[in-house]
């Protein structure tokens, strides 16, 4: 992949575009409004452009999806199906409902036998979805710098190919990789979001990531 689409104007599409260009990418940032863009654009440098859903996903040769998880369907239509086909999704949204957090608990909108990544995976069924960058704020999603070491990015999807690609991108910025197999896992992938939350909630602690321990 060199040609990154960032489906999202927030600060996670924010991060891992800003994270894309450091490591060499060329980026285009989208939104329904791409002219909301134009200043990060501007700043960002001659690697940057900025387009809507579909002018992103017909142009990028991988795709980051970082939009509001209620409206990851819609942005998925917006983009194009049949523009995502064979393309790498890196998918970082949460299934957050719009209800609020219970003790520091989110609500999601979806069950523990069917996650968001695999309704998107169904809607666009010759994308390459992989479910990654969900489980840790967006400060940390480049190059985070833990005392601990290289903190765990748990991610699943069911393509082989489009798994290789996401790893090459996560020992660029700086993760361990623990691959959980088939997107099924995204039904206990996207609840670390809940996890990593509460402190955030509680404590008003952000400042951490996941790690898994392993005998060898
Ligand atoms: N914030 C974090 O640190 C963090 C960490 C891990 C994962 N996540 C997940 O990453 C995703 C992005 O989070 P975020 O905090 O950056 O931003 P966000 O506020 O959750 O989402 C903003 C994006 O959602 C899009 N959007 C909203 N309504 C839409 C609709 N009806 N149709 C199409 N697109 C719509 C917006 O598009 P427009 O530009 O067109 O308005 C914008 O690009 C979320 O799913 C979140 O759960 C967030």
């Amino acid at each position: 992949m060199k040609r990154i689409a960032v489906l999202g104007s927030g600060p996670v599409g924010q991060a891992l575009a800003d994270g894309f260009l450091k490591h060499g990418y060329e980026v285009m940032r989208a939104s329904r409004e791409p002219g909301k863009l134009h200043g990060w654009k501007t700043a960002a440098g001659p690697k940057a452009q900025v387009g809507t859903f579909a002018e992103a996903a017909r142009w990028a040769d991988g795709v980051v999806l970082a939009v509001k998880g209620a409206a990851a369907a819609e942005a998925i239509a917006l983009a194009g199906p049949a523009s995502l086909s064979g393309k790498t999704v890196m998918d970082a949204t949460n299934p957050i409902a719009d209800a609020p957090p219970q003790n520091g608990v989110l609500r999601f909108f979806t069950d523990l036998d069917e996650s968001l990544m695999e309704r998107l995976q169904k809607q666009a069924p010759d994308a390459r979805f992989v479910k990654v960058f969900s489980c840790v704020g967006n400060a940390f999603m480049v190059n985070p710098a833990f005392p601990g070491g290289p903190p765990t990015m748990f991610i699943c999807g069911n393509d082989g190919g489009a798994k290789a690609d996401v790893r090459t991108v996560l020992d660029q910025f700086g993760w361990e990789v623990a691959d959980m197999g088939t997107a099924e896992a995204a039904r206990a992938i996207e609840p670390l979001c809940m996890l990593w939350c509460i402190p955030g909630f509680r404590q008003n602690s952000w400042g951490h990531a996941f790690k898994l321990l392993r005998v060898s």
